[in-house]
């Protein structure tokens, strides 16, 4: 049998964190993974690059950029444990970095020097990092944890659980930490993939599948959340930033609305060019602010036909709702094969904010995406990640 202070399970990033803070405090820590390698969604992250955290991270942003049943639970571990305290660490590593649009940051080179940092602190701290590990049962005798691994029974008072979701199977994600949750008391908010590609239905895929590739700025809005980013079709359906953010926020069935050229009144620029241009037809003259093809199905879709000089103000009127207000209905998401996270998790109604312990479990902790904590694209995810794992390290 091996005696720890502290049991880890789950070698991404939460873990990691947890298992570093936990060895820098002089206690003895076992790390389990039952991959080959620890942090393989940091290595494959950003496109290789990792969205390591997000600048725009503050108390008050942090509100709106996390999703859970309670919004404000987040709040003390991210407050603890910020943005720049990452960056800090990046910089003393000498990982070199830059921020991209809207306060995300990106290692210059791979991601995986990230992990790289990750488990060089791990071994300075001491602990054991115990990969290719397989759990087979966990049980509690006392205040004494028992797991049995395919490396042998391992004991600890402190259980630290940082499994993840269950996005991208493939990559090692198995949505044990929830069977663990419910083994042991707590409940459980309903889990969906999110940040997540969207599907059509095939006759809407019949429309839009000669457009896959094609990738153009929109405001995409489902009630009143609303995003200004990229939307990309694809042969399934949608995808793009636009796409994967308000995927966190929608529901099967639900309609959502698309402006395909924000902050412009395209019924107001075609008519200004009906003088000049009014023998184009309609869809070649909408094609100036638009993508060809994307031009010729709002056209098509408005059902209206023609050239321009033929379409007065109320016609331009109509193909505007296509353009400005166009309603899409996906039918239903990628699923956990690509999704980014699992969205819900372990209640955070069961958990204690500052240190991520379980209120009825006192030594046992879930950290990182496991919880129901999502964070929006962007790094918001892996700050959470570090942030939580970082607060039951401490603890
Ligand atoms: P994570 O999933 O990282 O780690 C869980 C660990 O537990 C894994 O190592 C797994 O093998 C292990 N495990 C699971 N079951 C086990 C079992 N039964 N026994 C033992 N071990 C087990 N976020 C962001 O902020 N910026 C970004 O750029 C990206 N990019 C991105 C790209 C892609 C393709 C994906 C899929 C996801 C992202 N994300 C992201 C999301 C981010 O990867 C995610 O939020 C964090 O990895 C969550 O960290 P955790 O440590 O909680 O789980």
């Amino acid at each position: 049998m091996m005696r720890f202070d502290a049991i880890i399970i789950g070698a991404g990033a939460a873990g990691l964190m947890a298992a570093i803070e936990t060895g820098r405090s002089g206690r003895s820590v076992c790390l389990i993974d039952h991959t080959a390698r620890p942090g393989e969604k940091i290595r494959i992250s950003g496109g290789g690059r990792c969205n390591f955290t997000n600048r725009e991270l503050d108390h008050l942003t942090a509100r709106d950029r996390f999703l859970s049943q309670n919004p404000r639970f987040a709040l003390s571990a991210l407050s603890r444990y910020s943005p720049q305290d990452f960056i800090t660490r990046l910089d003393r590593a000498g990982i070199a970095w830059h921020e991209k649009h809207k306060g995300q940051l990106f290692c210059d080179g791979k991601a995986s020097q990230i992990v790289d940092m990750l488990t060089r602190d791990l071994r300075e701290a001491g602990g054991t990092l115990s990969l290719d590990t397989t759990v087979e049962t966990i049980t509690r005798e006392g205040t004494d944890f028992h797991v049995t691994t395919s490396q042998g029974l391992m004991t600890a008072p402190k259980l630290v659980i940082a499994t993840g979701g269950k996005s991208i199977p493939k990559m090692g994600a198995t949505g044990i930490g929830y069977k663990i949750a419910v083994q042991f008391g707590l409940s459980l908010t309903e889990t969906r993939p999110a940040l997540v590609p969207l599907t059509f239905a095939e006759q809407e895929l019949v429309k839009t599948k000669p457009l896959a590739g094609t990738a153009i700025p929109v405001t995409i809005q489902h009630n009143k959340t609303r995003f200004d980013e990229d939307l990309l079709f694809t042969h399934r359906g949608l995808s793009g930033p636009a796409i994967l953010q308000i995927s966190s926020y929608w529901r099967d069935g639900d309609p959502l609305t698309l402006d395909l050229l924000p902050g412009q009144n395209i019924a107001r620029l075609l008519a200004d060019q009906r003088q000049e241009k009014g023998r184009m037809a309609l869809h070649n003259a909408l094609a100036r602010w638009l993508p060809e093809k994307i031009a010729a199905l709002a056209v098509a879709e408005s059902g209206m036909q023609g050239r321009l000089a033929d379409q007065n103000n109320a016609k331009l009127e109509h193909l505007a709702t296509y353009v400005h207000q166009w309603q899409i209905k996906p039918v239903g998401s990628e699923g956990y094969r690509t999704a980014e996270v699992t969205l819900g998790g372990v209640s955070t109604k069961d958990l204690d904010a500052k240190t991520m312990e379980a209120k009825s479990q006192p030594g046992l902790f879930f950290v990182g995406e496991v919880v129901d904590v999502t964070g929006w694209l962007g790094g918001y995810n892996f700050q959470w990640a570090w942030a939580s794992g970082f607060a039951a390290g401490k603890a």
